[in-house]
């Protein structure tokens, strides 16, 4: 009995030396049971021939959109039925294309048309890749919900060595088969400019939960796994800024080159934070500090008994708006996660603790999760940075901070 296939993908392939790989990748994907319609551009054309992606697909290749046996609607028809789109190679002009909503051949058209997913698979000079424009064009399609994978850095066609070169076929396949499981992809690196941005720029970050003792084995926590302050630690890091990570209780190891300061309780944050404040351009607090502990906790464990046990809880200090009530703050970022209301009620809490930046997020998608989805908040209003990886979030969460404190420091 024939295998019904379990998805779909067009599998669009643009003009560069990469290729060669798509027939690698078409392989592995059908391996996996997953059907594939190939369609390529015309420049695709003389890297590798349609000859060779239909022989290996099973079906006619698409390359021009005036072929009328789809009554001209392949572009329509072809993206509808699809589960994802993945471009592999994505030449630095096709990524230019898709930023600017530009449909002037089928490829084109079929991702502005598609009601699906799109990942994209760059691959270019380390230089294209670094370019300004393209620094851009990357984050806009981030910032459009496209799954951006790779590049690798390596040696690269042209002879020169760097960021740029296609992820193998081995990873895409990885990558694509976990999209289209709905599991979580790799991280996007994020063109750096030759500039590290944030040189000499000290950012103070706490992450992670607070501990709140009750007795000598007990106490009072919250399920925030770290993930996301320390991918924000990573993201500033890889800036070229100089980063002190102030964490709660978390089972991660601290990201090279950030100077660690382990904390347990929101009291003893407070102590870390206050002594640190002065001495930082930006504060960002992404810790879930404990709203309350305990009044008195018992130096001993508590003899359990029949009877009722009731603990006297006090607020403890809000150590993002100590921090932006100073006389000459940080640039500070505070972090909301609210399970409904988000935001109602971040931008409540970005006018009460006085910040220029509020980033939200939904407790539900966020709590120890590897992907989040973010939400700024700041006085030109609100901007998505739609589900990803904790790490390409950091990334362009970084990018937003930089041009605020920029903006702000002038
Ligand atoms: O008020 P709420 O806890 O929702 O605010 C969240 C933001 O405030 C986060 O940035 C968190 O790190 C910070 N915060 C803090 N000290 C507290 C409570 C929250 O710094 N006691």
């Amino acid at each position: 009995m024939k295998q019904e296939p379990i998805k779909r993908i067009v599998l669009g392939i643009t003009g560069g030396i990469a290729a060669y790989k798509a027939a690698e990748l078409l392989r592995l994907l059908m391996k996996q049971g997953v059907e594939v319609q190939v369609a390529m551009t015309e420049a695709a054309c003389h890297f590798i021939t349609p000859t060779t992606m239909q022989a290996l697909s099973g079906k006619p290749v698409l390359t021009t959109q005036w072929d009328n046996t789809a009554n001209g609607m392949a572009h329509i028809s072809l993206s509808r039925s699809a589960d994802a789109i993945v471009i592999a190679p994505a030449t630095a002009d096709f990524i230019a294309k898709l930023a600017h909503g530009l449909a002037d051949d089928l490829l084109s058209s079929m991702c502005l048309a598609r009601l699906c997913p799109l990942l994209v698979a760059p691959a270019m000079n380390r230089e294209m890749w670094q370019n300004a424009a393209t620094r851009r064009n990357i984050a806009q399609l981030l910032a459009d919900g496209v799954r951006v994978l790779g590049p690798d850095c390596g040696v690269q066609a042209c002879g020169e060595e760097g960021m740029g070169r296609m992820r193998e076929a081995e990873d895409l396949a990885r990558d694509v088969l976990a999209l289209l499981r709905n599991a979580p992809l790799s991280p996007t690196p994020l063109p750096a400019s030759g500039a590290r941005e944030l040189n000499n720029v000290k950012i103070l970050i706490t992450a992670g939960p607070t501990y709140e003792a009750i007795d000598a084995v007990r106490g009072i926590t919250n399920r925030s796994s770290g993930k996301m302050g320390y991918a924000i630690a990573q993201a500033a890091l890889e800036q070229g800024a100089e980063v002190t990570l102030v964490s709660g209780p978390t089972a991660l190891a601290k990201p090279q080159g950030a100077q660690g300061v382990d904390v347990t309780s929101a009291a003893q944050m407070f102590e870390a934070v206050k002594q640190r404040a002065d001495d930082c351009d930006i504060f960002i607090g992404v810790a879930a500090v404990a709203d309350y502990r305990v009044a008195q906790p018992s130096e001993q464990k508590i003899k359990k008994s029949a009877a009722p046990l009731t603990l006297e809880l006090v607020p403890n200090p809000d150590i993002l708006a100590y921090v932006a009530a100073l006389p000459d703050p940080p640039f500070c970022v505070g972090f909301a996660a609210e399970s409904e209301n988000l935001a109602k009620y971040a931008e409540q809490k970005r006018c009460v603790k006085n910040v220029p930046l509020l980033v939200g997020n939904l407790a539900q998608q966020a709590i120890g999760s590897d992907e989040n989805e973010l939400v700024l908040f700041d006085d030109s209003g609100s901007h998505v940075l739609p589900r990803a990886d904790k790490l390409t979030l950091a990334r362009l969460l970084m990018q937003h901070i930089k041009q605020r404190y920029e903006g702000a420091s002038q």
